[in-house]
């Protein structure tokens, strides 16, 4: 199959490029950066130039992209981008519109988790779909708690529950589902293992070999109760693949 991937440069996209092709796929990356070679085709969700020629002749597309917390620019690459690529996809009779999305999203009242489902809307209709949900990557949140210990006291939202899962493993799912074709399903891929905020933190110290005071953060209203409950996990549904420990020590 000829493969588009949307996000092909970030970190998901990263590990999805090498699990397509080394099953088989010609892939194709998508980028608003300009063509590097053949392989890459330059567009942009946020104005949607270039969109039909990046689908023109793909049998699938995995739509990783995603600019995240950017108040009107998440709009217009998250959701009006994902209405012209799933419009774009549809014209060009493509097959199977592949849309990367996060676990939790329906029971978290957070604005950028509303974006990505009225994303996921988007996509289930009118396009053969598949939806695969992933919880917090490994990298993203070794990028929050660096962050944090930037500050001499670290703030933690130390009860929320977390799942981090290996991207690698991710992407492995979405070859599958790529290969199965398109399901009109969503599939979940969690961590193997479920820990606090402060066991993550804790361990990301450790392995970092740094030393900072925790400041644990109380997340306020309905956002904080859905953290709190677990929103962001699915704890009967772990994935195998390395854990927060083993990634860390890698
Ligand atoms: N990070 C997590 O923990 C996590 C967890 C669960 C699910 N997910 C989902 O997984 C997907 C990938 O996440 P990620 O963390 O790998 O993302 P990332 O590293 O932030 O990469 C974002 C990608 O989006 C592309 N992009 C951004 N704006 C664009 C635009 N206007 N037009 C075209 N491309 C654009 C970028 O490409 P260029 O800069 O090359 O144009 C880049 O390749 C997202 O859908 C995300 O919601 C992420």
């Amino acid at each position: 199959m000829r493969i588009l991937v949307t996000g092909a440069t970030g970190t998901l996209g990263q590990q999805v490029v090498p699990a397509l092709q080394a099953a088989g796929h010609d892939v194709v990356r998508m980028s608003r950066r300009a063509a590097p070679d053949a392989g890459w085709r330059q567009a942009d969700l946020a104005t949607g130039e270039g969109l039909d020629g990046a689908v023109r002749d793909v049998d699938a597309i995995a739509h990783l992209a995603s600019s995240p917390y950017k108040g009107k620019y998440t709009q217009r690459t998250d959701v009006d981008g994902t209405q012209r690529l799933r419009d774009a996809a549809r014209r060009a009779g493509v097959g199977h519109l592949l849309f990367a999305s996060i676990v939790g999203i329906d029971d978290i009242p957070w604005k950028f988790f509303r974006q990505k489902l009225a994303g996921e809307e988007l996509v289930r209709d009118g396009v053969p779909w598949s939806i695969v949900r992933a919880t917090q990557f490994h990298p993203a949140i070794d990028m929050v708690l660096s962050g944090a210990a930037r500050l001499p006291l670290m703030p933690v939202p130390s009860q929320v529950p977390g799942q981090p899962v290996d991207p690698a493993v991710v992407a492995r799912v979405i070859a599958e589902n790529l290969a199965a074709g398109p399901s009109k399903q969503i599939t979940n891929v969690c961590g193997p293992e479920v820990l606090t905020f402060k066991e993550l933190a804790t361990a990301w110290l450790e392995a970092r070999g740094r030393r900072r005071p925790q400041l644990p953060l109380h997340v306020p209203g309905a956002l904080g109760k859905a953290f709190r409950a677990g929103a962001l996990t699915l704890p009967d549904q772990p994935t195998e693949g390395p854990t927060w420990h083993d990634w860390l020590h890698q």
